[in-house]
């Protein structure tokens, strides 16, 4: 078909054959730069409401129309802020308000730790943001498009160019609008109207549709009931495979065993590979010429003897040397340790007056009757200066009278390092001014006192 024929076949028909009110008016132009100008002069006649339809990218034509930046950064922008305060609001309010927890004495709330979750946040609500604010931009999903029913309309994705002005436009006007756009040396006008008014959703899939929705709810209602009914009848297992596994769960009942027990204690007389712990001062702070006469229940907490006394701790034969190669390195990662696991009640001194001690104090002293806290000695204190590096390390390990153990916490060659660290503390804190060296004593005498 020549482009003549097709011309007067859609002057003829005129859009549609369905009579509906006037949409507007649509200019087909031979090539982009006739539409480039035919744009131009269009927003220079004062036109807001129309659009061109191009088949590819045209340079220039944005600002022929008139086009402004999108808007879409903006409220990228704005998605972003809303998502990093979220992230810190949320943050701040279950670690630092409602559920506060001390977790190895770490603040409670701290930009660093806070960054991964502000940053997922800021980049998840960017992107919702992005496309979402994308479609109400452009106003979609729109299902339907008057253009479409235009017949050289279809074009626009191959070979036309077109240039559609609205009817709402406030300066539309039925025949000047028409005047108007023929003086551009259009190739074609077209009249656009909006569909016939008859044309409506068949009346069948109204219900069709509400019947799909209710269906929909029905197992969202089933499991908000099962939620709350108690069941007498054992539950559907779809895989049941997936639900009872060959293999034993900790701490949970087996029928495979006499004694129901799933988990297994060691047999008698044999190690796990890997547990042998043959170095006694290494793995428990006792002498391994002695260790064998000594009862493993009395390293334990509030231990007695068999006449009902106490063990006394300070007989056993302790190593009094530090079993491993002693240098700075231990020493600090001994401060780290300390500082991570024993400052909480000792203090970072030794002195005994880390937070956990400071509020027990604080809690007995507003309420006597919430039960007694006992003070940890300070850690320079005569009776622990005179303890063998072995007891201190067996302290950690199995605690002793009040103070819990830390062995399942704090790995043994940390437990030496932070032995180490506290002999440390006791230099410092058991330390005369005598201790100073002479040079230096004067300095600090010269410090203007408070
Ligand atoms: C939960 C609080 C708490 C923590 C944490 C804690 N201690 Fe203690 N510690 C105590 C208390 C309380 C005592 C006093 C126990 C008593 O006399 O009944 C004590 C006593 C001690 C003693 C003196 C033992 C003695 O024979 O008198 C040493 C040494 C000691 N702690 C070392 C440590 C080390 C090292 C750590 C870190 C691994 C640590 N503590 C962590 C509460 C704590």
């Amino acid at each position: 078909m020549s482009t003549a024929d097709e011309q007067s076949d859609s002057q003829a028909e005129d859009c549609t054959a369905e009579q509906g009110a006037l949409a507007g008016y649509v200019a087909q132009f031979p090539n982009p730069s006739a539409l480039k100008k035919a744009a131009s002069q269009t927003r220079e006649a004062g036109f807001k409401e129309f659009d061109c339809y191009v088949p590819f990218p045209v340079h220039g034509i944005d600002e022929a129309i008139g086009i402004k930046m999108t808007r879409l950064p903006y409220i990228v922008l704005v998605c972003a802020v809303i998502g990093a305060t979220t992230a810190i609001a949320l943050q701040f309010f279950t670690n630092a308000f409602d559920y506060k927890y001390i977790i190895s004495g770490k603040p409670f709330f701290s930009i660093p730790a806070n960054i991964p979750i502000t940053f997922e946040l800021s980049v998840l609500f960017s992107a919702f943001g992005a496309l979402l604010g994308m479609l109400a931009l452009n106003k979609l999903p729109q299902f339907y498009n008057r253009l479409f029913l235009l017949d050289p309309f279809l074009k626009a994705t191959s070979s036309g160019f077109f240039l559609a002005i609205e009817a709402k436009d406030p300066k539309f006007h039925e025949t000047d609008t028409k005047t108007f756009l023929n003086s551009l040396q259009p190739s074609d006008v077209v009249t656009c109207r909006e569909p016939n008014e008859n044309v409506k959703i068949p009346k069948i899939l109204l219900p069709i549709a509400a019947c799909i929705l209710i269906l929909g709810l029905v197992p969202l209602v089933l499991i908000a009931k099962m939620r709350v009914t108690p069941q007498t009848t054992p539950r559907v297992e779809l895989v049941h495979d997936m639900d009872y596994q060959p293999k034993l769960k900790t701490q949970r009942f087996s029928r495979m065993f006499a004694d129901g027990r799933g988990m297994r204690p060691p047999i008698p007389g044999t190690l796990a590979r890997g547990d042998l712990q043959h170095d006694t001062s290494f793995y428990e702070g006792l002498l391994p010429d002695q260790e064998d006469q000594v009862d493993r229940n009395h390293l334990l907490p509030n231990a007695k003897n068999a006449d009902g006394t106490s063990v006394s701790l300070d007989k056993l034969p302790w190593v009094s040397e530090i079993p491993i190669p002693v240098d700075e390195k231990l020493m600090a990662r001994g401060q780290e340790r300390f500082n991570i696991y024993c400052a909480v009640c000792h203090g970072l001194s030794g002195k005994g007056d880390g937070i956990i001690t400071q509020r027990a104090m604080k809690l007995q002293a507003a309420n006597p009757n919430v039960g007694t806290w006992l003070l940890p000695i300070p850690l320079y204190s005569e009776p622990v200066r005179k303890q063998k590096v072995g007891q201190l390390f067996n302290t950690i390990t199995h605690g002793v009278r009040k103070m819990p153990s830390y062995g399942a916490q704090v790995p043994v060659k940390d437990r030496w390092a932070i032995v180490l660290y506290l002999r440390a503390l006791q230099e410092s804190g058991s330390g005369m001014i005598n201790d100073i060296p002479a040079d230096i004593r004067e300095k600090l005498n010269a410090e203007p006192k408070e």
